[in-house]
């Protein structure tokens, strides 16, 4: 009897756990992120182009945050609605999480 109530503690103790790290991952896929950066954002923001120069460490992870609180305030807000709605998740998991005072700031562009 105590046996199984160990056991069952042990199975739930690990449940909570795993979910717990789960939910504690940031959404969004920086890898792809990068990737869709460079296909739909560098087009326009890069030197001599239509907009200044941007990649993750032009800005603070505050500053990031700040600018995806308010994405229908760009000028390029059409270029945005033209994205998959993970794909904005993806873009912020690279923009932020590779920021200038990041724990690791992008090194190239
Ligand atoms: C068709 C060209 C174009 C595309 C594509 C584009 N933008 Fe822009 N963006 C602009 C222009 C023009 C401005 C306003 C002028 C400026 O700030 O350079 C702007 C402004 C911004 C700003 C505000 C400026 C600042 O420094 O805070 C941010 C942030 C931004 N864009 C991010 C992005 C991201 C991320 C993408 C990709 C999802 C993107 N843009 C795609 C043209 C574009």
């Amino acid at each position: 009897m105590f046996k199984q109530i160990g056991s069952i503690t042990l199975i739930l103790v690990f449940l909570f756990v795993t979910l717990g790290i789960a939910l504690a991952e940031e959404k969004g896929n920086s890898r792809k992120g990068k990737y869709l950066f460079r296909k739909s954002c560098r087009t326009c923001h890069t030197e001599g182009a239509a907009a200044k120069d941007l990649s993750p460490v032009s800005k603070t992870q505050a500053e990031w945050e700040k600018v995806f609180t308010a994405l229908d305030t760009l000028q390029c807000k059409e270029e945005w609605a033209k994205l998959e709605a993970t794909d904005s998740d993806d873009i912020y998991a690279y923009l932020h999480g590779h920021a200038f005072d990041s724990p690791s700031p992008a090194k190239c562009k």
